[in-house]
């Protein structure tokens, strides 16, 4: 810039100098307007500076909004209960009486109901859609009875409150207990659970956990509750209405997912993980959470759809006359049948009980009840699960026997293939998380072996418990040192110590939290992994090579090529490389038009819409009322909610509901900017994060606890910290080849591919469990 301006002076025409002068002049011009617009840029920056001092959120680019705030949330989430107001109502003897009398009028027209719709349904054999969708939320047998006795229950809520004409607040705030005690559950007085302290094997049930609240976190106990629930009337029927009044509704679940999908975007892919991290968020799923639907006479299937007299726990699907979809294909309805309600002694809205026990305790490999451990799935032999030893010298699950199970085909059973039996009975669902059950069932039986041989006195069942014990330890650390802090993002899990110490043991262990599973958790966020599922998926060869394809509904309910040689570990290979889809509002179309389809019809179910109306169904709390709870900003409008949201779920989710208040949890979920450094949003992270904290510091048994009764050694803990999920898949496969370390994550550069053979993929060493093992540092 100076050199021209020196020659100007130098070379003397007049022309040049005038033109040097003009030129000059328009350089000063430039300078000055540059200063001037620096000034003016500087000063606007310095004025969002102190205005976005104020109000710090607004200033936070997109991806930082949900990440500050979660920070300086106070975990564990204190749940937030019912106000209760002040009540004239008076509980007279003659009201419990009479509710209580026309509630078991009703019951007994329910049963009658039952009895009918059984006898038509009796000689329906044929596999379907929904048939395949009943036996991944079946009830258990004990749980029947007893939610029939909730059913009875909250009938009489209902009729009281009907005749009554007050809403259930009233009732909640005046002494109930002449009611309660016609309720059959209340009167019983509960069998108190003689625990002890020194054990330091778990029970199965999750019983004596926690040892000054039993039950906290076992089997068969009810959700717990972050939010209140909404329910249509209050306290039962699902939520089905806008906030805007009366006369307005939602639109039907299905409209909601279809939506979505008309509007989708090109696929985007998650390209750091792989499909092994939603395999294993199943698999983890199926140890902490299992809800089962409402059943019929004898636990038979429930039908909603083309019923003259629909049951009372239907809520069946609406399919619109003109869904691109379904219509052509007659389809009009989707069934649905509720969750079964639990039993409450308090007069309280509907809940619903989780059929697992909370804890990562390993209870899809083992079991929640004696029966089914030492009957059905121990092998009694040197601490061994159960397996079946095919002609090929692999063991495979034992199998499910029964033709009419649902899953098993006649014209396979000729040829010995079977579906299988597992602790878990969703270990069918898809041909991913049956090999996954197959491994886990070889690594138990592959430690059993060793421990046995390193201690020839144990019997069968100190070899069996002491086993089970390292595989939850596994099963802990990989969930915690693999698998959340991909899903909540380092810094959250970081901030939460949720990571696996390096060494020392953890003493993070807190009576006070409960480590029960949140509604919230189980029916909208964990649910993430929905969204993630690819329509095709990939089986590879030896040496990733030889890839094949299967669409995604042949792979369910479908686990016989495991019975191939080879095949388990096709599945786990093409499970290690290939990526999911991104986390969004965009699904499959395999999953929402062809879940468990069967094999000659032309349509299956919507995973999507099921997620919606079971959110529904349970009264979820809608997204809006999440983000004051997770410290986030509040959303009352729909500028406020657009720069929370993916610009194209945004679009759709506005033509959607009438109301911003009205957004489904599982939906807002979905459509949320996801945080800088994982896959789930703010809303999504904060019921995670809250869960898999409450996991850790509420399970006595962490496997990090230093409590001397029932800790593991420090060498002990030691090789337990050594597991990784790429281990226990390159043991326990058909014949496994290679495997990257981070198998969750995609091969690269900075994880690449490890032979199985060979120590580049860390073992433990199990030599510590022997009896009269010294060590100087024990
Ligand atoms: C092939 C893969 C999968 C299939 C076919 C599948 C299918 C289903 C079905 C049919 C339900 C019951 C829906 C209802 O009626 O409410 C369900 C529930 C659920 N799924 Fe999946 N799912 C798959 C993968 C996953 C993954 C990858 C995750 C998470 C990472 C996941 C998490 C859940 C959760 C938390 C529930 C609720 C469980 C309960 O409380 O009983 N699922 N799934």
């Amino acid at each position: 810039m100076h050199e021209p301006l020196q020659r100007d002076y130098v070379e003397v025409s007049t022309a040049s100098y005038q033109r040097s002068l003009e030129s000059h002049r328009r350089w000063r011009l430039c300078l000055w307007i540059g200063l001037g617009s620096t000034v003016i840029v500087c000063s606007i920056l310095l004025t969002l500076l102190i205005v976005g001092s104020k109000q710090p959120r607004l200033e936070f680019s997109t991806t930082e909004v949900g990440n500050t705030p979660l920070l300086s949330l106070s975990f564990p989430i204190k749940e937030r209960s019912h106000q209760r107001g002040r009540s004239n109502f008076t509980l007279r003897p003659e009201m419990v009486y009479e509710s209580m009398a026309e509630a078991r009028e009703e019951f007994k027209s329910r049963k009658a109901l039952e009895e009918q719709l059984f006898h038509q349904q009796v000689n329906r054999t044929e596999q379907t859609a929904s048939s395949y969708h009943q036996q991944v939320t079946t009830l258990s047998p004990e749980m029947r009875n007893i939610s029939d006795s909730a059913v009875l229950a909250e009938t009489s809520v209902r009729l009281l409150l009907e005749k009554e004409q007050i809403p259930i607040e009233e009732l909640q705030s005046v002494d109930a207990s002449p009611l309660l005690k016609e309720w059959v559950h209340c009167s019983v007085t509960p069998v108190k659970k003689n625990c002890r302290p020194g054990d330091k094997f778990r029970t199965l049930d999750g019983t004596c956990n926690n040892l000054h609240a039993p039950e906290k976190g076992a089997t068969l106990q009810p959700f717990r509750r972050i939010l209140p629930p909404v329910y249509d009337d209050g306290y039962s029927s699902p939520r089905t209405k806008s906030v805007l009044g009366k006369d307005q509704f939602l639109l039907s679940a299905r409209e909601v997912s279809r939506r979505f999908t008309d509007n989708a975007e090109p696929v985007a892919i998650e390209t750091k993980l792989s499909m092994l991290f939603l395999t294993w968020g199943q698999f983890l799923d199926h140890d902490m959470t299992n809800t089962g639907s409402s059943k019929g006479e004898n636990g038979s299937a429930i039908t909603c759809c083309g019923q003259r007299k629909q049951h009372p726990e239907c809520f069946p699907i609406q399919v619109d006359k003109t869904d691109p979809f379904y219509a052509d294909k007659g389809v009009h309805c989707l069934d649905f049948v509720r969750s079964a309600p639990a039993p409450q002694c308090r007069i309280n809205g509907r809940e619903q009980f989780n059929q697992a026990s909370a804890y990562i305790d390993g209870s899809m490999i083992y079991a929640t009840t004696r029966l089914e451990a030492d009957i059905r799935l121990r092998a009694h032999i040197n601490g061994n699960m159960r397996g079946r030893l095919y002609q090929d010298g692999r063991w495979m699950l034992p199998i499910s026997a029964e033709p009419k199970d649902g899953c098993n085909k006649d014209e396979l059973i000729k040829q010995s293939r079977y579906c299988f039996k597992a602790g878990d009975v969703r270990v069918n669902e898809q041909i991913g998380l049956t090999a996954m059950h197959t491994v886990w069932m070889r690594e138990h039986n592959r430690i059993a072996n060793e421990l046995a041989d390193l201690n020839k006195h144990w019997d069968d069942t100190r070899i069996y418990e002491e086993t089970r014990r390292i595989v939850i330890a596994q099963l802990q650390h990989i969930s915690y040192n693999e698998f959340v802090p991909l899903l909540i993002g380092e810094k959250l899990a970081e901030h939460l110590k949720l990571r696996p110490l390096a060494s020392d043991y953890d003493s993070s262990y807190n009576k006070e939290v409960d480590a029960g599973i949140s509604n919230e958790f189980s029916t909208a966020a964990y649910r993430f992994g929905h969204s993630m599922l690819q329509g095709l998926v990939e089986l590879y060869g030896a040496q990733g090579r030889n890839v094949d394809y299967m669409q995604f509904t042949r792979i369910l309910f479908n686990p016989f090529a495991l019975w191939d040689f080879g095949k388990l570990d096709a599945v786990v290979r093409g499970n290690a490389q290939q990526c999911p889809r991104k986390l969004d509002t965009s699904f499959s179309t395999q999953v929402t038009n062809h879940l468990f389809q069967p094999e000659k019809s032309h349509h299956g179910f919507d995973l999507f819409a099921l997620n919606i109306q079971r959110g529904r169904d349970h009264g979820l709390a809608p997204y809006s009322q999440w983000r004051e709870l997770c410290n986030l900003s509040p959303v009352n409008d729909w500028p406020g909610l657009e720069k929370e949201m993916r610009a194209s779920s945004f679009v759709v989710i506005k033509q959607i509901y009438q109301d911003v208040k009205d957004i489904d949890l599982y939906v807002g979920i979905l459509a949320e900017n996801p945080l800088p450094d994982g896959i789930l949003g703010p809303v999504g992270s904060c019921i995670i994060a809250d869960q898999f904290l409450r996991s850790k510091i509420g399970d006595r048994f962490w496997y990090e606890t230093g409590d001397p009764a029932i800790r593991f050694t420090s060498d002990q803990l030691k090789e337990i910290r050594k597991t990784t999920l790429a281990r226990v898949l390159c043991d326990n496969g058909d014949a496994m080849d290679a495997i990257q370390l981070k198998s969750m994550e995609i091969v690269s550069e900075s994880n690449p591919r490890k032979r199985c053979a060979g120590d580049d993929i860390p073992r433990m060493d199990l030599s510590s469990w022997e009896d009269g093992f010294f060590s100087l540092s024990v």
